[in-house]
């Protein structure tokens, strides 16, 4: 056990619109972590850019993903939600921690590769250094937890293995400076500042597919609007969606075996399950042997009345922007204390003068 006191740290870059996808996979985590853990979410506005330097809407965007926050239900004064860009010591630990990081660890990320493409050579170096600021923004307020997709667990190692390299490194120093934790590090505990963040990793049971291929994750970037449902989207375009999702012929299996090679049914009974919170064997012991032409519309049912509010809401907020704007800068002069006093700390740890 290391003696650092929990904390909850996750972000979500303001990119594109929010999808049920979203919703499900990661944003209602977030919400259930705030009964228990003091949380931080943040809007990653400088991982936005590194992908894509030019930004039709960067604000509203940002405003998009907080107003998805908020209507979900995370609470921005017991807890802190902000904008990265605000606090500057995510730039600047992150710069620190190009300097912990070594390009091999960095060529070696599947996302980079992913995104670079083959024209590697032309790709920005911030989306090289991608995974060095998200160690920053986590390690920044030595977060001890970080709820994340699938997707997200390689960058999760990588920052581990920073911490690990930098507490290490500075071990002795850390000491003379009088900040440092006991950290277990494998077998031994260690002195050191920064902790080895433990991912919270969702499960392949709460990946939304499209509801157009149920072999294709559910998209922002999908050109058919009816492939998912939107965070702003109403009752009626919500129940429309799913009349509308693709399904095969046959009757619902009784048990979870039988969605296999039926990606679509697959897709709307683990929908159903995540919506209900409840198993896919227990949906499928409700709606088992009945059609879609029954299952349909309770789901759209489900969807309507566990949805609806939340995207009324997000709806509510954002013709609200300035209401947003002040709880963003409420939690980024909250978040930039605690970010602030890590600086200081590292500095001294790297022996620069202050
Ligand atoms: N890379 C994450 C994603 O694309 C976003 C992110 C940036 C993040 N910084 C983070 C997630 C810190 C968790 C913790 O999903």
């Amino acid at each position: 056990m290391s003696a650092f006191a929990p904390r909850v740290f996750s972000g979500v870059q303001p990119t594109g619109n929010l999808h049920l996808g979203n919703y499900l996979g990661a944003i209602r985590k977030f919400v259930a972590l705030q009964e228990s853990q003091d949380c931080i979410y943040c809007v990653v506005d400088l991982h936005a850019i590194t992908a894509q330097l030019v930004h039709e809407d960067l604000k509203s965007q940002i405003r998009s993903i907080t107003a998805a926050f908020l209507a979900a239900g995370i609470d921005p004064k017991r807890h802190i939600v902000f904008n990265q860009s605000r606090v500057s010591g995510h730039a600047e630990l992150a710069w620190i921690f190009n300097c912990v990081a070594r390009i091999g660890w960095m060529n070696r990320m599947t996302q980079f590769k992913e995104k670079a493409g083959k024209d590697r050579e032309n790709a920005s170096l911030g989306l090289l250094a991608y995974p060095s600021l998200m160690a920053a923004d986590i390690l920044l307020y030595r977060a001890t937890h970080v709820p994340v997709g699938d997707d997200q667990k390689q960058h999760l190692e990588l920052t581990r293995d920073i911490a690990i390299k930098f507490n290490n490194d500075f071990s002795e120093r850390i000491a003379a400076a009088g900040v440092g934790t006991p950290v277990q590090m494998g077998e031994e505990t260690v002195n050191g500042y920064f902790p080895i963040t433990e991912p919270l990793i969702e499960g392949p049971a709460t990946r939304v597919m499209s509801l157009k291929d149920g072999a294709k994750k559910m998209s922002k970037s999908d050109p058919s609007d009816l492939s998912r449902i939107n965070l702003t989207d109403d009752a009626d375009q919500i129940a429309r969606k799913i009349k509308k999702a693709k399904t095969d012929p046959d009757a619902l299996p009784s048990e979870p075996a039988g969605l296999a090679g039926r990606a679509e049914a697959d897709n709307l009974v683990g929908i159903f399950a995540a919506l209900s919170e409840r198993s896919k064997a227990d949906v499928l012991s409700e709606f088992g042997g009945r059609n879609f032409s029954e299952f349909k519309p309770a789901l759209a049912e489900l969807a309507v009345t566990s949805l609806g509010p939340v995207t009324g809401e997000m709806r509510r907020l954002l013709a609200e922007p300035a209401h947003i704007d002040a709880v963003l800068k409420d939690g980024g002069d909250r978040a930039n204390e605690i970010a602030e006093q890590t600086m200081r700390d590292v500095k001294e740890i790297v022996g620069f003068l202050q």
